[in-house]
């Protein structure tokens, strides 16, 4: 697997201390605040795991999945389709929504207005990555871990074709390995 990668972006042991500073950052802001933390299925399981390790007070977790309607392909629509929606009633909640990539925005602010719309307390976005140069809708994340160039990435819940999210550390896939 990991001879499909052509340069490592960012270590496991860059991503390991950025959970870390991310982390305690959390556990202040949100200490007897009892939010509910939202990962965004599949891509943000292993930063969600590692991040909540790091913040330190009581919380609550709960998944969402959602995908893009027709396909990653076709980005122009915006519309999101929810394939699980989250268990817990998010009314009156601190919500800390948390993704591994923010790219056009679109599936963010998709779940940022669905949640306002259920009159969450609080919002506030986590992401380990940021790509500001996909950007088509109008989002910020409150709290980025890296910013990155619009490369094709894999690694650490970054998936392509659902491959290579195990990696521990984000990566360039080698050209040669999408265009075949
Ligand atoms: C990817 C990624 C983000 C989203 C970002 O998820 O994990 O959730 O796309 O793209 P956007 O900013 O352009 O909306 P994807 O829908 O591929 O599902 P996955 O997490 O299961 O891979
Ligand atoms: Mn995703
Ligand atoms: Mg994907």
């Amino acid at each position: 697997m990991d001879q499909e990668i052509k340069e490592i972006l960012i270590t496991e042991e860059e991503i390991q201390q950025k959970c870390k500073e991310i982390g305690a950052q959390l556990t202040e802001e949100y200490d007897g605040k009892f939010p509910l933390a939202i990962g965004v299925l599949k891509g943000a399981l292993p930063f969600m795991a590692d991040l909540l390790k790091n913040i330190k007070t009581h919380l609550e977790m709960d998944f969402m999945d959602v995908s893009s309607y027709g396909g990653k392909n076709i980005r122009s629509t915006g519309e999101v389709k929810i394939i699980k929606d989250l268990d817990t009633k998010v009314e009156g909640r601190h919500l800390l929504i948390i993704e591994d990539i923010i790219d056009s925005g679109q599936t963010l602010s998709y779940l940022v207005d669905l949640f306002k719309y259920r009159k969450a307390k609080s919002i506030k976005i986590v992401t380990l990555i940021d790509k500001p140069e996909g950007r088509i809708a109008d989002i910020k994340a409150d709290i980025v871990g890296f910013q990155v160039p619009n490369e094709f990435l894999v690694g650490y819940g970054l998936d392509y074709d659902e491959k290579y999210r195990n990696l521990p550390y984000i990566g360039v896939l080698k050209p040669e390995i999408y265009n075949r």
